[in-house]
C-alpha cells in the first residue's frame, strides 16, 4: 500500500516538475524514456566530446548515450546492448558513426570520420541515425565533427548530407534499373550453382518470367545475374508493334551464359 502512494507521489512530483520546466526531467539519466513525447523536442542541447564520454552507463556515470552523425540519443532503454559488458557497449558515450557501416569495432574504427564511406555506406548509416530517432530520445547535438560550438552543421556534415542524397538516388535509380531487369534467384548447394528466374525473383512482382542473363553496368566491375523479358517489344520501345517479339534479349549490356539454354528460365553454373 505504502509502495502504491510513494510511486503515486512520485508520479505527481514528476507531472509537476515537467509542467513548469519540461527538460529538467529529460535530463535525469533514463527518464527521457519514460517521457519520450515530453522529451522528444529537447534536440537542442549541445555536449562536448568531453561531456558525452562520462555518459558510458558505469557506476557513477550520468546516463547512457551515444551519438550518430552528431545527434545524440539517450540509450539507457537499451542498456543490455549498450551498457558495461553488453554487446555493442563500445558504441557509448562517443561517435562511432563509421563503425555502424565497417563493422570495424576496434578502437581505430570507433570514429566519426565517414569521409571515405560510399553513398551506399552513407545510406546504410543513415538507416542506423533514423533508427536511433524512432527508437530512442534525442538529447541533442555533439560538439565537433558535425555540428560546431553553436550548434549549426559543419562541412563534414553537409558532406555527409550530400553523400546520403547521392547514395539515394543511386538506389532510386537502381529500383528503376531493377524493374527492367530483376535479379535472378541463386542457390549454391554441393559445390554447384544455381540461377532461376520467376515472377518475383529480386522481390520485383512481375507478369513475366524472363531467362538468366549476366548484366554488365558502365562504372561497375564484373556482371550480375539478371532475369531478361524475352517476348514482346524491347523496353526502349514498348509502344512499338513492329518488333522481333525478344523482349529485351537483344540489349548490349547483357551476355548469354556459357553452356546454358538460352531459352531455359535457369541455368547451372560451371564457371
Ligand atoms: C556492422 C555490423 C553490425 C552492427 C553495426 C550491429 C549493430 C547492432 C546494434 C547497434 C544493436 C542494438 C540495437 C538496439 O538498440 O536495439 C544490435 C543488436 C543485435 N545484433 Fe547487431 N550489429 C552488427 C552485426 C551483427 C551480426 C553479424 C549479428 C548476428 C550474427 C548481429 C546480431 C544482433 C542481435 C541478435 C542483436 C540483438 C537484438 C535484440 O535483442 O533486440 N549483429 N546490433
Amino acid at each position: 500500500m505504502f509502495g502504491y502512494l510513494a510511486a503515486a507521489a512520485l508520479c505527481l512530483v514528476a507531472v509537476l516538475v515537467l509542467r513548469s520546466d519540461p527538460w529538467s526531467l529529460c535530463e535525469v539519466p533514463g527518464l527521457s524514456s519514460l517521457f519520450p513525447e515530453q522529451c522528444r523536442g529537447q534536440a537542442g542541447r549541445l555536449l562536448s566530446k568531453g561531456e558525452l564520454s562520462s555518459y558510458d552507463g558505469g557506476h557513477g556515470s550520468p546516463g547512457l548515450y551515444l551519438a550518430v552523425l552528431g545527434q545524440v540519443f539517450d540509450v539507457q532503454k537499451g542498456m543490455k546492448h549498450y551498457g558495461p559488458g553488453g554487446s555493442y557497449s563500445f558504441f557509448t558515450a562517443r561517435d562511432a558513426s563509421r563503425a555502424y557501416v565497417t563493422g570495424d569495432f576496434a578502437e581505430g574504427g570507433l570514429v566519426d570520420d565517414v569521409s571515405e564511406l560510399s553513398p551506399s555506406q552513407m545510406l546504410h548509416l543513415n538507416n542506423w541515425l533514423s533508427f536511433y530517432q524512432k527508437n530512442y530520445v534525442a538529447v541533442g547535438k555533439l560538439i565537433g565533427h558535425f555540428y560546431d560550438e553553436y550548434g549549426n552543421p559543419t562541412k563534414a556534415l553537409e558532406d555527409a548530407l550530400a553523400a546520403i542524397d547521392v547514395g539515394l538516388k543511386l538506389k532510386e535509380k537502381r529500383h528503376e534499373e531493377n524493374k527492367q531487369f530483376p535479379p535472378c534467384n541463386s542457390e549454391f548447394s554441393s559445390g554447384i550453382s544455381r540461377v532461376w528466374c520467376s515472377k518475383n525473383s529480386g522481390g520485383i512482382q512481375r507478369d513475366w518470367v524472363g531467362v538468366p542473363r549476366k548484366l554488365y553496368l558502365a562504372g561497375f566491375d564484373g556482371y550480375r545475374c539478371v532475369c531478361v523479358r524475352a517476348t514482346g517489344p524491347s523496353s526502349e520501345n514498348p509502344e512499338s508493334e513492329v518488333h522481333d517479339n525478344r523482349g529485351d534479349l537483344d540489349n548490349p549490356s547483357l551476355k548469354e551464359y556459357k553452356d546454358c539454354n538460352p531459352l531455359f528460365d535457369w541455368c547451372l553454373l560451371k564457371e
